[in-house]
């Protein structure tokens, strides 16, 4: 996974070790939500907490490629909303990230799913290092984007796309085609991933309020909800990483349309915006795999049964 641990990263983290088909090769970190150092720090203490302490955490790039680093307001302070975790006794890895992710791909090729929730920094620079990544990898899904929706950053721009879209734009470029194409879960998608109170109640009662994991998930999400809130959404959190992670592992979770896409990069207005070619109109072969409907309830309920579960083992 590479992550820009904030609360849904978190989220999905917790989602990933919880998860018994899913082996977590290493966790690399980027900078968005917070700056590089805390995202890892942060991811750190999450894996250290689910009682995956040894899962590999490696610090990426510090700034977007091209564009000056923009953080985001809508994960608290340390990036955990109200979650405030001891810090990790371990630090993180002496690999680069780009360098870790090149490096583990050759050495399992056709083997690794690389499930990328921040910007798209630290995947761009692995293909710099390797450019038989996109063929290396069993698939990239990414969480990013927007497909004929607004977006949540500008009016037309995902954040995590906005924060480097010139990675984006490269990263597409360069898995074009892959096979399988890269899965794409937008704002489209993964803002029908509304986890509310009732979501938090059932983990809670299934897993105690007061178990450690619980108290993380519900810490981190209220500040989501809470903001949500304020800003006219309701009282719920969107679910993009976790959801993204769902999608990797379980395809009938949602439906998919072959698209081309691409990033606007020059427009005043919409730099950031991810562009679908649906009818071929560009003359260019798909590129993605875009995630266009999902069976938002069942996601939400498959993540509070693992998380629980968990909670149970780990909390
Ligand atoms: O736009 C949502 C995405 O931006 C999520 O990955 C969230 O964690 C932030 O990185
Ligand atoms: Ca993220």
């Amino acid at each position: 996974m590479d992550v820009d641990t904030g609360v849904d990263d978190c989220i999905a983290l917790l989602y990933a070790v919880a998860s018994p088909e899913v082996e977590l090769v290493a966790a690399t970190c980027c900078a968005g939500n917070v700056v590089a150092p805390r995202a890892a720090a942060n991811t750190l203490a999450v894996l250290e907490l689910a009682g995956a302490g040894d899962v590999e955490v490696a610090l990426g790039s510090l700034a977007p490629l091209v564009a000056p680093l923009r953080t985001a307001v809508f994960h608290g302070p340390g990036g955990l909303g109200y979650a405030e975790l001891p810090p990790a006794r371990r630090a993180p890895s002496s690999r680069f990230a780009p360098d870790l992710l090149a490096a583990e791909a050759r050495r399992r090729p056709g083997a690794i799913t690389l499930v990328a929730t921040g910007p798209l920094t630290n995947v761009a620079l692995a293909v710099r290092r390797d450019a038989e990544l996109p063929s290396l990898l069993r698939r990239l899904v990414v969480m990013g984007g927007s497909v004929d929706h607004p977006g949540n950053t500008t009016p037309t721009a995902e954040f995590n796309v906005l924060v480097d879209p010139e990675a984006a734009k490269s990263v597409l470029d360069a898995f074009s085609g892959a096979d399988p194409r890269p899965l794409l879960c937008g704002l489209n998608v993964t803002e029908q991933a509304a986890f509310g109170p009732e979501h938090l109640q059932r983990l809670a009662e299934l897993a105690g309020s007061t178990n450690a994991v619980v108290r993380l998930v519900s810490d981190a999400l209220r500040f989501s909800m809470e903001a949500h809130d304020r800003a006219g959404v309701g009282y719920v959190a969107h679910l993009h990483d976790p959801l993204a992670l769902a999608l990797a592992l379980d395809g009938s979770l949602g439906e998919t349309r072959a698209g081309t896409v691409d990033v606007e990069l020059a427009g005043s207005l919409t730099r950031g915006m991810t562009v679908v070619d649906w009818q071929g109109l560009w003359g260019r072969t798909p590129n993605a795999d875009v995630v266009v409907e999902v069976d938002a309830a069942r996601f939400l309920d498959e993540l509070v049964g693992r998380l629980a579960a968990l909670a149970r083992r780990a909390g």
